[in-house]
């Protein structure tokens, strides 16, 4: 079955992006993330793909993909050590992380996006037992008390801090440490510089540049506990450093490796894990 046609602007669109690069990915011989929803998705979705099948997009097919197989990678550790744990993923656009893990039978999870995305999303998936959508925004309140607190919680954000004010990042991590006793957090940040890229682009080349802007950076994991007292850093990972190591074909290899041998570049997209 098909969605029907289907067209978003704003920050909403850019979740259409990272699924047609994750089935980019599903698509490579050796893929770094193999996203079979992914690709089923897209081509199940009344969209014309080829608006993204651009150079200029494609070629963050390896850094999208690699950053979802870390938060992959440490949401099932967490699953793993928690096995009756909440996940909370805000901004899942049409990520189907909840189904590509094998979760434990106690785990209940829930996706948040914004409303038009989840009507979307619903054509998509199906709820059951463990996994629930919410439509609402993050920067709402009234949403969170649809998520039980009596259990350690995972709070994943992808592509999520960087569309957000800062004012607006302090405000949803208060929320969240005031509404769970114990968890953590997961998310991923751009560098000052990225973001002051993105801004003079939506100025000054709006019309090649349809996306919006990144407001809020991370320079490092103080940020984190700057944003919130109660959260204690823990450890980032470069998505750079990992394409660099990783089984990618021999010229992209080297690409990575030389960027990073600069730590601003090498640093442009980390994923971060806080406690609390
Ligand atoms: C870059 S996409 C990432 C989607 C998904 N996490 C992924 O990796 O494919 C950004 C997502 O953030 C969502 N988003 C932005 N602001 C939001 C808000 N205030 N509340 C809920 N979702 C929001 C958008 O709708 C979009 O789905």
């Amino acid at each position: 079955m098909t969605t029907g046609k289907v067209d978003f602007t704003g920050v909403q669109s850019t979740m259409l992006v990272t699924l047609f690069l994750r089935a980019l990915d599903d698509k490579e011989k050796e893929p770094i993330l193999g996203d079979h929803f992914a690709a089923e998705a897209v081509q199940r979705i009344g969209y014309d793909w080829k608006k993204l099948d651009k150079a200029t997009i494609t070629r963050s097919r390896a850094s999208v993909a690699q950053r979802a197989k870390q938060f992959d990678d440490w949401a099932a550790d967490f699953v793993r050590r928690n096995p009756d744990a909440t996940v909370l993923q805000l901004a899942c656009g049409l990520d189907s992380r909840a189904f590509r893990l094998d979760l434990p039978a106690g785990v209940r999870w829930f996706d948040v996006d914004l409303p038009d995305v989840m009507e979307l999303r619903r054509k998509l998936y199906d709820e059951s037992d463990g996994y629930r959508m919410i439509a609402a925004s993050v920067t709402d309140e009234a949403w969170l008390e649809e998520v039980p607190a009596d259990t350690p919680v995972l709070i994943i954000a992808e592509g999520l801090v960087m569309y957000l004010r800062e004012n607006e990042v302090r405000q949803l991590l208060r929320q969240l440490t005031d509404h769970f006793r114990a968890g953590e957090l997961i998310f991923d940040g751009m560098a000052p510089w990225v973001a002051k890229t993105t801004q003079l682009l939506k100025k000054y080349l709006s019309r090649w540049y349809p996306y919006p802007a990144y407001w809020t950076a991370t320079r490092d994991g103080s940020d984190i506990e700057h944003w919130n007292p109660r959260l204690r850093y823990r450890e980032n990972v470069a998505v750079m450093g990992q394409l660099a190591q990783s089984s990618a074909p021999d010229l992209r290899r080297r690409v990575y490796r030389a960027g990073t041998g600069f730590d601003w570049l090498k640093n442009y997209l980390r994923v971060f894990r806080a406690e609390f």
